[in-house]
């Protein structure tokens, strides 16, 4: 995607290298970050430098091929195993990271150099079932449509185009007159920040809403569909996303608009029956105690938001289960979230 003039990925390599733009600095600051170890590039997705589910997958599969570089050299200070489980250990729920990492390793065991080629193909096929995915995403929207999204799926949640976003940034390229709703997601305020940061840069209409605004906009009928990403999707099609996901897809169905999640076959896990069977991320209270910005002088600020002195829960993610769900955008085709449609799609696709 385009950022000024410049052309940019979310996540790239160079040499033994990983760059990525600088999440957790947007929108206040661009800045791209190095790791130059497979433990800088795990500190990088543990910290959200780097997140959303494929840049996140992206990551974890250049990590991987770093740790096959590294353990070329003599000093090597790590078994391979022990990268792995490092890596494996920075997020939990999104299946793309374990995804890639399973391609990289089983590929590193030949040679590290077919790591690193096998962590780049990850990498082009990310960016590429994303585009696909903004094709068959874009035939769902009508020539004038309000979308309400949640959390950032993005081009910065991928390698490119996004997910959620992708079908957006293609419909408004064909003339199509697209409104984007975009929830805040608290409390890291993905939406907020990232989501907004990139329909801005990409000239898209939007506005910013609270997390608790959408029941009365759907009221109101100011929604016309939901597009959201994915986390990992089960066998039976219960999806895990950001946190405040299933709540917008029970309005959704309350209020009679349609539910769409955007996710590439790298999101399913069919070792996953149902939602339950997915790991679900817990991350620090201080993410909700507290906020960070930045004051009249652009100097970053961290101010405590909540009652002093009481404790928070952070749950990452939650569950929607697949009848909330109107249908799964794949870069194969849409298809229903029920468990005989995705056994196929997995099947014919050999995953
Ligand atoms: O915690 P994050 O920001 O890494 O969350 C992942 C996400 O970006 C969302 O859940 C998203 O909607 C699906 S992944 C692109």
């Amino acid at each position: 995607m385009l950022v000024g003039d410049k052309s940019y990925q979310t996540v790239w390599m160079e040499e033994s290298s990983v760059f990525m733009i600088q999440q957790n600095l947007l929108p206040f600051e661009f800045k791209i970050h190095e790791c130059k170890t497979y433990w800088d590039t795990c500190m990088a997705i543990t910290d959200m430098t780097v997140r959303g589910a494929g840049a996140i997958g992206a990551a974890a599969g250049y990590a991987m091929a770093q740790a096959f570089l590294m353990s070329r050299k003599k000093t090597k200070a790590i078994t391979i195993r022990e990268a792995r489980a490092d890596i494996e250990h920075t997020r939990p729920t999104a299946k793309n990271l374990f995804y890639a990492v399973e391609r990289v390793y089983q590929a590193g065991l030949i040679s590290p150099e077919n790591a690193l080629i096998e962590a780049q193909k990850v990498a082009t096929q990310d960016a590429r079932d994303s585009k696909k995915i903004g094709e068959y995403g874009s035939e769902l929207i009508n020539k004038k449509a309000n979308i309400l999204t949640h959390c950032n799926a993005g081009w910065l949640a991928f390698v490119d185009y996004g997910t959620a976003l992708a079908p957006v940034y293609l419909a408004k390229r064909q003339g199509k007159k697209v409104f984007v709703y975009v929830d805040e997601t608290r409390p890291r305020s993905q939406g907020g920040r990232l989501t907004a940061w990139e329909l801005h840069n990409d000239n898209v209409p939007h506005v910013i809403i609270p997390d608790n605004a959408a029941a009365s906009l759907m009221a109101e009928g100011k929604i016309d569909m939901v597009i959201v990403g994915a986390d990992r999707i089960a066998a039976n099609g219960d999806v895990a996303n950001k946190i405040g996901t299933l709540e917008k897809a029970i309005l959704a169905k309350e209020f009679g608009v349609p539910f769409f999640v955007a996710a590439p076959l790298s999101t399913f896990d069919k070792a996953c029956k149902t939602g339950k069977d997915i790991p679900i991320e817990y991350r620090s209270p201080d993410e909700v105690l507290y906020q960070t910005g930045i004051d009249g002088n652009n100097n970053k600020v961290r101010v405590l938001v909540c009652s002093p002195g009481s404790d928070a829960l952070n749950p990452a993610f939650d569950i929607t289960p697949s009848k909330y769900i109107t249908g799964i955008i794949t870069e194969k085709g849409i298809i229903k979230a029920h468990h005989r449609a995705i056994s196929k799609l997995l099947a014919e696709n050999k995953v």
